[in-house]
């Protein structure tokens, strides 16, 4: 495959030596821990807080039609702030059951009146059961009633984005639609994105029409 026809993620996401891992980050457990401290919120929580767009994802997503946005374009668009977002996500990514990949993923789910829902990898011994970060936040959410999102943060600690699965983007397209996608490590943003440019051409309700 040559560049021009690489999928835009692949192009997206940096390689660099360092991150020519297979599978989970193979660092040792003490590397690890040392950086798994939990994170103080209280600091960052509240004032620095501001409305941003409110519209939810939905509303985007009807906005935008079938037209994707330009992975380029939606890394750079600047959003609101989004520290606090990042900060629920990172203390949840330690509450992670991640035993068999010792891959923690924390997210966080920004619902469209400004509350935050948070979800963590959890893993099972068949495997095939595991639970990403993001569809736990997102099935916390529905259940506890929110139906309206405007943002999304994923937090693992690897050096390049660790960005959605194939089947948290489908499920994050059903019921949250064209939202922010913010991905970060334990030292900051790595990258921004639009749902649309992650999952182009996607299969949802308007094809069952
Ligand atoms: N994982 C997530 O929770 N979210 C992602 O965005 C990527 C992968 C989890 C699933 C599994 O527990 C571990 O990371 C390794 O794949």
């Amino acid at each position: 495959m040559n560049d021009s026809k690489k999928p835009p993620l692949a192009s997206a996401i940096p390689q660099r030596k360092s991150d020519r891992r297979s599978g989970a980050d193979r660092r040792s457990g003490v590397e690890r821990r040392a950086r798994d401290q939990p994170v103080d919120r209280d600091n960052r929580v509240g004032q620095r807080r501001r409305a941003g767009d409110r519209r939810s994802g939905r509303d985007r997503r009807d906005e935008t039609g079938w037209q994707t946005v330009s992975l380029d374009a939606a890394a750079t668009a600047p959003i609101g702030p989004e520290e606090e977002l990042i900060a629920a996500a990172a203390s949840a990514r330690l509450r992670a059951h991640a035993r068999y990949s010792g891959f923690r993923v924390g997210a966080a789910l920004e619902t469209a009146d400004g509350q935050i829902i948070t979800g963590c990898n959890i893993e099972n011994a068949t495997y095939g059961l595991t639970l990403c970060a993001e569809r736990v936040a997102l099935v916390k959410a529905l259940s506890e009633g929110h139906a309206s999102f405007t943002k999304v943060v994923v937090v693992a600690d690897t050096a390049s984005p660790t960005p959605p699965c194939g089947t948290c983007r489908q499920m994050m397209w059903e019921y949250c639609g064209d939202i922010d996608v913010i991905i970060s490590n334990l030292d900051g943003v790595l990258g921004r994105y639009r749902l649309s440019a992650l999952l182009p051409l996607p299969f949802d309700s308007r094809l069952l029409e």
